[in-house]
């Protein structure tokens, strides 16, 4: 799929990608400084995370049909982060910016407490080999990291077409206290037939595969 992207040369990412390389080196817990909301013109508006935004597509898709909310896609492959900042860039979209970052690390050490309106996860890497389990982004732990961040009533929003990966996320959700699992509705920017509008759903929809979602709402008080 690299070999699509246009060269990095051809590609200008100023004032909407960022880099978790380049940030300062990061405290022993979150700090306010750290906050990505600062990343925009209005930090004050409800913030939702896309984990593995891949080529940005939805993120460009969903961002200016809901433009009072601001977008952060993080991406550890450059070569996709790269390719969706200009995009956003090219654009001129003020409520979407791009991280370069293995997100889970970020969410651990940068971001603050109640800060998330809304996670998407879409089409996640399904790491089939047992060994490699280790490597999905939900675990019981990240599913604690994930209430921690999400505000009082939000949401985080996933989508499969991966059935071992699915049945990992029901028995995870199921074990854990901190969520209320609601049924999944589709993106505002879906088109009809779609759940998200991904990239990846639809390179998958021709190969008639069946994909499955999940809403899960942040329980507070526990
Ligand atoms: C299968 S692709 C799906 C991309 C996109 N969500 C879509 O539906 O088209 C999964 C993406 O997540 C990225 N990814 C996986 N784990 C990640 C992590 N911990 N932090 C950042 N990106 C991650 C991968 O590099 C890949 O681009």
């Amino acid at each position: 799929m690299t070999r699509s992207l246009p060269s990095a040369t051809r590609l200008d990412v100023t004032g909407y990608g960022y880099q978790a390389e380049a940030l300062p080196p990061a405290g022993e817990a979150p700090r306010p400084e750290d906050d990505p909301r600062r990343w925009f013109e209005h930090p004050e508006r409800p913030f939702e995370l896309e984990i593995g935004s891949g080529k940005g597509t939805f993120l460009i898709q969903e961002a200016p049909q809901r433009p009072e909310h601001n977008f952060l896609g993080i991406e550890w492959m450059m070569a996709f982060w790269r390719y969706a900042a200009d995009r956003a860039r090219r654009r001129g979209m003020q409520n979407v910016r791009m991280l370069h970052a293995d997100a889970v690390e970020f969410i651990r050490q940068r971001v603050v407490n109640e800060s998330i309106h809304t996670f998407h996860l879409y089409f996640s890497d399904p790491w089939p080999k047992s060994r490699h389990h280790r490597r999905r982004v939900v675990q019981d732990d990240t599913l604690q990291e994930f209430h921690r961040v999400i505000e009082p009533g939000g949401t985080l929003r996933i989508v499969t077409d991966h059935d071992e990966l699915w049945a990992w996320y029901e028995e995870h959700v199921a074990r854990c206290p901190l969520f209320e699992r609601e049924s999944y509705e589709p993106c505002v920017s879906a088109k009809p037939g779609e759940l998200v509008g991904s990239n990846f759903e639809r390179k998958f929809i021709p190969e008639g595969r069946h994909f499955r979602g999940m809403t899960l709402r942040r329980r507070s008080p526990v």
